[in-house]
């Protein structure tokens, strides 16, 4: 990404410090690239610590500033506190958060056990929470204004079928957005949420389209605009709701997906067809690429 690729001012997100889970890879480093490019003081955290020291090195080789990578696991409390801790250690309040980490696969619902849905939900719906409510008590008690956005996506509308588990915890993330967004107003903390289309990254293509990589699906001919999202659209979006000129949006959620589930699409449901067989070797697939990222976990 280069500053062209961005719609504000140079030097538009100075002053601001973000905190972005999950954003080591995928959208969460895009959406920390467009801040950081902008000014803004960037923190990233994940399970992989060596995927974050070389997204902060990349990021800060390329364009300069600050971007400090925390190797955290936000299914833990303790652990969410002492990140926070270190962060706010480190140049005071953070001014806005994305919660954008996330577990996901496709699977027959009849398939899950207990533990692959808590996979899921102990991440999205769990984790997104506890870290929002560490900064929350945090902001409140210092008297501090700021700008909370969830990365959910369509299917908190439509539902999720084949993905019910994701499904499930980002509509429960959107519900947070619509409470708290009346709750802490009074307090100067807003919330509002993005539901992406689909922007092919390496870690939702391998859990959701196994066997297809991401480049290949550039053209997705079913999307009412004939293409996949461009990563500076969705980092464009984040930028501005996380701004304080933004500051009258709140409680929002705001689908960027070429008008996919308006047109009824943007989700699973096709799956319905697919054989044993073919779950069979979808759930290798995944399993495979679990494996892969969970070898490179340092907490
Ligand atoms: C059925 C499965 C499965 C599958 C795993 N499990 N894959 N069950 N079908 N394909 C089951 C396992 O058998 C196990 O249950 C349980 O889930 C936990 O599996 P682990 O591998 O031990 O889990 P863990 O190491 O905690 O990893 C969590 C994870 C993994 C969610 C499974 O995929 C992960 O870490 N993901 C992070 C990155 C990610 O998912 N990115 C994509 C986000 S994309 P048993 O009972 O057998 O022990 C996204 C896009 C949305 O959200 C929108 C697109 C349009
Ligand atoms: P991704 O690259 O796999 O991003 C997920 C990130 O979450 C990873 O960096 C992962 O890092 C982190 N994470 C997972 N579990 C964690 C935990 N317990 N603690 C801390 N970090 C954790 O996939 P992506 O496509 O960019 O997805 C990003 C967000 O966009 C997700 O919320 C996803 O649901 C949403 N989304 C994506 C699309 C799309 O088309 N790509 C569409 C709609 C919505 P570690 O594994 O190192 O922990």
């Amino acid at each position: 990404m280069t500053p062209d690729d961005l719609m504000f001012k140079p030097g538009l997100m100075k002053g601001e410090r973000i905190l972005i889970t999950g954003g080591g890879t995928g959208l969460g480093k895009e959406m920390a690239e467009a801040c950081l490019i902008l000014g803004a003081e960037v923190y990233i955290c994940g399970r992989r610590g060596g995927v974050l020291d070389e997204t902060a090195r990349k990021l800060m080789d390329a364009h300069g500033g600050k971007v400090v990578g925390v190797a955290c696991d936000i299914r833990v409390p303790e652990a969410i506190h002492d990140m926070l801790d270190l962060v706010w250690a480190d140049g005071g309040a953070l001014t806005g958060l994305i919660n954008n980490a996330a577990g996901n696969f496709i699977s027959r619902t009849e398939d899950l056990s207990p533990r692959a849905f808590d996979a899921i939900a102990n991440i999205v719906f769990r984790g997104s929470f506890f870290v929002t409510l560490d900064c929350g008590k945090r902001w409140i008690a210092e008297g501090k204004k700021a700008s909370v956005i969830s990365i959910l996506t369509t299917w908190v509308w439509s539902g999720g079928p084949f993905t019910v588990p994701s499904a499930m915890s980002k509509a429960g993330l959107n519900v947070m957005t619509q409470s708290l967004a009346v709750e802490w107003a009074p307090k100067g903390i807003r919330f509002n949420a993005i539901a992406p289309g689909p922007f092919p990254t390496e870690g939702a293509w391998a859990r959701l389209s196994p066997g297809q990589d991401a480049e290949s699906t550039r053209d997705m001919g079913s999307n009412p605009m004939g293409r996949v999202g461009k990563m500076p659209e969705l980092a464009n979006l984040a930028v501005y709701l996380l701004h304080p000129m933004s500051e009258y949006v709140n409680g929002q959620t705001i689908a960027i997906d070429g008008g996919a589930w308006n047109a009824g699409g943007g989700g699973f449901a096709a799956l319905r067809s697919w054989d044993d067989q073919q779950w069979a070797d979808a759930r290798a697939m995944i399993q495979g690429a679990n494996q892969q990222d969970r070898a490179k976990r340092t907490v």
